[in-house]
């Protein structure tokens, strides 16, 4: 059970902080709150101080102008920051490093993980500032729990409501989960493939699939918290990128066999999550195609080189996972094929025509297919936390155990 330290600045999402401290004492931990002082335009010290029957930090000097609540002292235990709702003042403050008060004195001053959970009207959280303000935290290595779309408390309809709750505590929990797992993969190399390929038809034109590299992305966060040296070789990832982690670019089915080839000798594990198209088009024709020219296009198509297979047959001691997106219920039973016919330690089968499953959304359903017999089929959970699976799953093959094929 960890002690977390909850942090609350200035919206009216600030009365949700209320049950996010309920529903983290109730997983056990123990909460410290500390607030801005626009946060104490919203929702009284007193009631977070009822709830956590802890002292409330709410300013850096007590009256007398002595230090009455030092920021040292406050982070003095803490496991993890959580700041929920987070302003877009103060998402601009931590990511200037400002410490104007007490809450971003504190976590310019915490050593431990920081999630940050923003909540403010739509044209707030879009404007540009707020944008690359994010993408600083991120790359300081906090960890954002994109706010939801939905009726805002100002009556317009958009992204920036803060997460559900349930949403957060999940979050929380998935890093607490990372940090306790800390070093589990420490010194070990691990590959990711990401995203779609795609595969050109002209200059402009392409064959591409649907898969945003979301999946890829959470494994890469969670293999690279546990120590691992991550490389990931993306295929037409939109999404931002993580200090720490190492991104190769391989846009077509080609390019990323070269790159997976040239990666693969050098490394531990091999995690296949790319959707690598299965056929592209024989030739590729130069400039645009004229669509005056013919009614009709046909493309000729042909089958590219199943990698993972091709790794598989030249495996020296690498742990392979492979990926299955199958459609329809007798999906799970092609993942089980595959994964023989592949000779792979691991498939992560999941059913793309379910609702909250496989492509573009923040959540999967996953079966865990071996290593050996063993078979784990997962709820509907966020992709970092069937990221985490996935590395728990694997990890005895990795830390020396022998892989298993087939
Ligand atoms: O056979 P199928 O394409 O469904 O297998 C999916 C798995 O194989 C994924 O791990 C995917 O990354 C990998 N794959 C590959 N090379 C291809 C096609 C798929 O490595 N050309």
């Amino acid at each position: 059970m960890a002690e977390i330290l909850l942090g609350v600045t200035g919206g009216i999402a600030a009365y949700k902080s209320l049950d996010v401290l309920r529903m983290l004492q109730r997983h056990g931990h123990g909460v410290s709150v500390v607030m801005t002082h626009t946060a104490e335009r919203f929702v009284g010290a007193a009631s977070f101080a009822a709830l956590s029957r802890r002292e409330v930090g709410t300013t850096m000097f007590g009256d007398d102008d002595q230090p009455g609540y030092h920021h040292l002292d406050v982070n003095d235990g803490m496991d993890l920051m959580l700041v929920a709702p987070a302003s877009a003042n103060s998402i601009a403050q931590m990511a200037s490093g400002m410490a104007t008060n007490l809450l971003t004195s504190c976590y310019l001053a915490f050593r431990g993980p920081v999630v940050v959970a923003p909540a403010m009207n739509t044209s707030m959280w879009l404007h540009p500032a707020t944008q690359r303000n994010i993408e600083s935290l991120r790359a300081f290595g906090v960890h954002i729990i994109e706010p939801e779309s939905g009726l805002l408390a100002d009556g317009a309809t958009g992204p920036g409501r803060l997460a559900e709750p349930t949403v957060i505590v999940d979050a929380v929990e998935s890093v607490l989960r990372g940090v306790s797992h800390h070093g589990d993969l420490a010194g070990k190399q691990v590959l990711i493939s990401a995203g779609g390929t795609r595969e050109p038809i002209d200059a402009v034109r392409f064959v591409g699939n649907r898969s945003s590299g979301r999946m890829a992305w959470a494994l890469a966060a969670a293999a690279h918290d546990r120590g691992a040296e991550v490389t990931v070789v993306q295929a037409n990832v939109d999404l931002p990128r993580e200090q720490g982690i190492t991104y190769l670019d391989a846009p077509t089915a080609a390019e990323m066999r070269e790159v997976c080839r040239a990666q693969f000798p050098g490394t531990d594990m091999l995690i296949m999550c790319a959707a690598v198209a299965d056929y592209r088009p024989v030739d590729q024709r130069a400039g645009k195609l004229d669509k005056s020219a013919a009614d009709s296009l046909t493309v000729q198509m042909e089958r590219t080189t199943d990698i993972l297979a091709e790794l598989s047959a030249l495996r020296d001691e690498q742990v392979l996972v492979g990926f299955a997106a199958e459609h329809g219920p007798e999906g799970l039973e092609r993942a089980r094929a595959k994964r023989v016919r592949k000779a792979v330690d691991m498939v992560v089968h999941n059913d793309a025509a379910v609702d909250g499953a496989a492509f573009e959304g923040p959540d999967n359903i996953i079966t865990i297919i071996g290593p050996g017999d063993a078979e784990l089929a997962l709820p509907r959970m966020r992709k970092r936390q069937c990221a985490d699976a996935i590395l728990d799953a694997v990890l005895p093959l990795v830390s020396g155990g022998a892989p298993v094929t087939a």
